[in-house]
């Protein structure tokens, strides 16, 4: 039966896992399968082709191996750079970071001051702007490219000197331009809005797009009639295209999964198969 096949959920690596969090709670009886494309990892230094590439074969291996019933592209830079060119070569309905994101904006937070922290090739893009002035926003909006956060994130480091030196470096320009609020455009970066917010000043709304993400799979999944509406205790599987054993450690302490299974696999052309389980003990 179609609504009992996965949701397939992809990030280049923890990141999308503050993605994920918001999913287990709007959709607590679904199955999903998580891929961390760790061997690609930052997916925010490569260029837009790159991640074309990258992309693509992520989608094809959910869409041919996994059986996913939606696939959803947590990482804003696959979103701002490559899914809207090739969603249409999938038959799985296909959900980005960003339009969920602007929705929320243009309901919200319409004409406000915005400051848009992300990657250096989201920032390149200027999706996350042209999106949000085409859907009709009027506000100000200032995009910051962040290169070090998602270093300092995956190597675990998410408090501490150098992180608050980074965070007072990028965040300057909210006092400079009067920024009112602050959109992660990296789904890294929530795992650090302690310290943004300690940075920031007082006052400041974060926008996550993550809670809006959710929504819009609801809604995709009622759309298409593919919710599931078993009463089943929701599952995830874990998988990575490298060092899966560091992605089980970073699953035990940011998800508290005691003792996360995580398959390696190694993607290319679009078809692959899992190589290997690695069960952390
Ligand atoms: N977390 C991804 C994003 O939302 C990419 C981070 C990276 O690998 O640079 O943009």
């Amino acid at each position: 039966m179609h609504m009992k096949k996965p949701i397939g959920v992809f990030d280049s690596g923890i990141g999308g896992l503050t993605v994920l969090k918001a999913l287990q709670r709007a959709l607590p009886h679904e199955h999903f399968v998580y891929f961390a494309d760790t061997a690609n990892l930052p997916y925010g230094e490569k260029t837009p082709e790159q991640i074309m590439g990258y992309t693509r074969q992520t989608l094809a291996w959910m869409q041919n191996e996994i059986g996913a019933k939606l696939a959803i592209a947590a990482c804003h830079t696959s979103s701002a750079t490559a899914l809207d060119l090739i969603s249409h070569e999938f038959s799985m309905p296909v959900l980005g970071a960003i339009h969920p994101l602007v929705e929320t904006v243009l309901q919200h937070y319409q004409g406000r001051r915005i400051g848009i922290i992300a990657t250096p090739t989201s920032v390149h893009s200027r999706m996350h702007e042209n999106s949000l002035l085409q859907a009709g926003f009027e506000g100000h909006l200032s995009s910051i490219s962040c290169p070090k956060f998602v270093p300092i994130i995956e190597s675990g480091r998410i408090s501490g000197p150098e992180l608050l030196r980074s965070s007072y470096e990028y965040l300057s320009i909210f006092n400079n331009e009067g920024l009112n609020t602050l959109i992660f455009g990296c789904t890294h970066y929530p795992w650090i809005a302690e310290t943004l917010q300690y940075v920031l000043p007082s006052g400041v709304d974060f926008i996550d797009p993550a809670e809006s993400i959710a929504v819009k799979a609801s809604q995709e999944l009622y759309k298409y009639k593919i919710l599931n509406t078993s009463n089943n205790k929701i599952k995830i599987d874990f998988y990575c295209s490298s060092t899966p054993e560091r992605f089980s450690a970073q699953l035990n302490l940011l998800m508290s999964i005691p003792q996360p299974e995580v398959t390696l696999v190694r993607l290319a052309d679009g078809a692959a198969l899992p190589q290997k389980r690695v069960v952390n003990e």
